[in-house]
């Protein structure tokens, strides 16, 4: 009984450190859903089709259609997170991966925000991630 009881405690302990300070944090969030295809430091695999965030990601703050492209990315707007957790790993994302590109005056993504995003997906992504390239580039911002 004493051995069984102990085996229970060590599990639930497991469990607990497990579940740690970090669960449903933007942190743990990106591991369990992102970093399969983006790598644990967000470089992605860019020879297959997966591009790094690391140094880039901010910059698509500068325009407009960027701004929304973060979320609307079908990797982002697709996954089983809510809104409000969503909101939370893209601003996580910008300062850990680009924290020098993210605009001063950036507004941090507010979940209101996300929702309305998600519920307007693109119909071509890669498309509109090279146009938003070619804006950037005309700015003299230059991302692979
Ligand atoms: C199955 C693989 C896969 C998973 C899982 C995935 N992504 Fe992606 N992600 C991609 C690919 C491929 C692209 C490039 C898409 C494109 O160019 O349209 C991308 C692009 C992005 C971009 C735009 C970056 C850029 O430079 O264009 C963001 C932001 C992003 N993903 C966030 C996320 C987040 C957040 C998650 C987890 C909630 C996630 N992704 C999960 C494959 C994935």
């Amino acid at each position: 009984m004493k051995k069984i009881f102990s085996v229970a405690v060590l599990a639930l302990l497991a469990s607990q450190t497990w579940a740690g300070p970090d669960a449903g944090s933007p942190r743990m969030n990106y591991m369990l859903h992102c970093s399969g295809c983006h790598g644990q430091d967000g470089s992605g695999s860019p020879s297959s089709g997966v591009p790094s965030m690391r140094g880039t990601l901010g910059h698509f703050l500068k325009a407009k259609e960027g701004r929304e492209f973060l979320i609307q990315v079908p990797g982002t707007s697709q996954s089983p997170l809510s809104d409000r957790e969503t909101a939370e790993l893209a601003n996580w994302l910008l300062k850990t991966f680009s924290p020098q590109e993210v605009p001063a005056n950036t507004v941090p993504y507010k979940t209101e925000e996300v929702a309305w995003l998600r519920g307007h997906p693109l119909a071509d992504a890669p498309g509109r991630r090279s146009e938003i390239v070619q804006r950037l580039k005309e700015q003299g911002i230059v991302i692979e």
